[in-house]
């Protein structure tokens, strides 16, 4: 029986923050969750709401804050904060802005690394002092080789702002560590898919956006085919064939989390949650294809382009899918040592992503698009 904590944690209305935050309230601790209110619903109902969608029936462990990260104490009242020291044995970090919006790099920096700042300030002042930081594997940015969880800025550049400001996050937690101000540790998921047993799936980012872009081009051709019908769409996208994305499901991501988070060794420690048998673009891509039925789409290099001019198609495609194409040329590998060492006596595994699983997220997703189609 794992000690009962009282948890403070930011981004319980994201994908991984409401799955850490069912998870963490199952588990028996208390969470006091810092989220923004909506136009129409406060930000406890927006909590509530989205931790039942993810699976969450009981909320007698749960307080929620509303504040924002951006804002020095959160935008708390100095009262609220005191009261959230006095009653916070760990921080979880999960908020950030995942915005790929080159004109959003402001508000990206002041999210990430501005919010990251205020979060450890507030952790500085708890009684343990210890945090759990969720980060990216993309912090590795433009790098191509074998990147370690050792590792934070060995002088890489970046794809976004996104990659960019998480890894000064990074560094900050880092400092913060070895200033003994924090007990940080730092997790770094690669790109989190669907549940890996239903593919089910609550917020659509990454490859999630990618499949729903393509579906929307091809809804006006499918009104004009016979139910059931394979769409041919001779659609040329820039990507190489042999390198590769890496998935990971987000009951491993969560899973992985929660066990390493345990450990007291963990303590100091950064983690590649990530799949240790990335995916080909070449297998993921195609299987993709056939759920959302639609032949026709290959991956090809730059000369393909020279030889033949794009079409008005292909060059709207780049232009919408510009953020997604970056990824289809090449990812580094990540090294999961520590991870795969901290998980070796546990039943915890990373699924290897195979066609079935592949035809299971994609169709997951694929039928919650037609089930919205057919409702609106
Ligand atoms: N999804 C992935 O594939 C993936 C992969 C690797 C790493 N990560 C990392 O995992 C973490 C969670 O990502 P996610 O996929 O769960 O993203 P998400 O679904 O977009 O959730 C982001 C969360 O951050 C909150 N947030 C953003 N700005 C805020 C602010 N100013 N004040 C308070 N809360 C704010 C959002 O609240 P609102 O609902 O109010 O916007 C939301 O709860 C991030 O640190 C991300 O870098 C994600």
């Amino acid at each position: 029986m794992s000690e009962h904590k009282k948890i403070f944690l930011t981004g319980a209305t994201g994908f991984l923050g409401s799955h850490l935050a069912w998870r963490l309230l199952l588990e028996g601790h208390h969470i006091s969750v810092l989220a923004r209110g909506s136009k129409t619903l406060s930000a406890r109902d927006r909590v509530v709401q989205t931790l039942r969608d993810v699976g969450a029936t009981n909320f007698r462990n749960l307080d929620v804050f509303e504040g924002d990260i951006s804002l020095p104490n959160l935008g708390l009242s100095e009262a609220v904060i005191q009261n959230i020291i006095a009653s916070t044995d760990e921080v979880w970090h999960c908020a950030a802005s995942l915005s790929f919006q080159q004109e959003d790099r402001g508000a990206i920096f002041r999210m990430n690394v501005g919010g990251t700042q205020h979060v450890l300030a507030l952790t500085e002042r708890t009684r343990r002092r210890r945090l759990q930081h969720v980060s990216t594997a993309y912090i590795a940015g433009n790098r191509s080789d074998v990147v370690l969880e050792s590792e934070i800025d060995v002088g890489q550049s970046f794809k976004n702002a996104y990659e960019e400001s998480k890894c000064q996050a990074e560094l900050l937690i880092a400092d913060a560590h070895r200033r003994g101000t924090v007990s940080g540790s730092v997790y770094r998921p690669s790109i989190v898919i669907g549940d890996s047993k239903s593919g089910r799936v609550t917020h659509f980012h990454g490859v999630y956006a990618f499949i729903r872009a393509l579906w929307a081009s091809l809804e006006r051709l499918r009104r004009r085919m016979p139910e059931g019908g394979l769409i041919t769409l001779p659609l040329r996208v820039l990507g190489v064939e042999t390198q590769t994305l890496n998935f990971v499901p987000i009951d491993y991501v969560v899973d992985a989390m929660i066990e390493i988070s345990r450990r007291v060794e963990s303590v100091g420690g950064t983690y590649h949650l990530a799949n240790p048998v990335p995916t080909e673009n070449q297998l993921w891509l195609p299987h993709m294809c056939r759920v959302l039925g639609v032949q026709g789409i290959q991956l090809v290099g730059e000369n393909s382009f020279l030889k033949t001019p794009m079409t008005k198609l292909e060059a709207l495609f780049q232009k919408q899918m510009a953020f997604y194409y970056q990824y289809l040329q090449g990812e580094p590998r990540f090294d999961c040592r520590r991870t795969l060492e901290a998980l070796k006596n546990t039943s915890i595994e990373c699924p290897r992503v195979t066609v079935e699983f592949i035809h299971k997220m994609a169709g997951w997703y694929v039928d919650f698009l037609k089930a919205r189609t057919s409702e609106s």
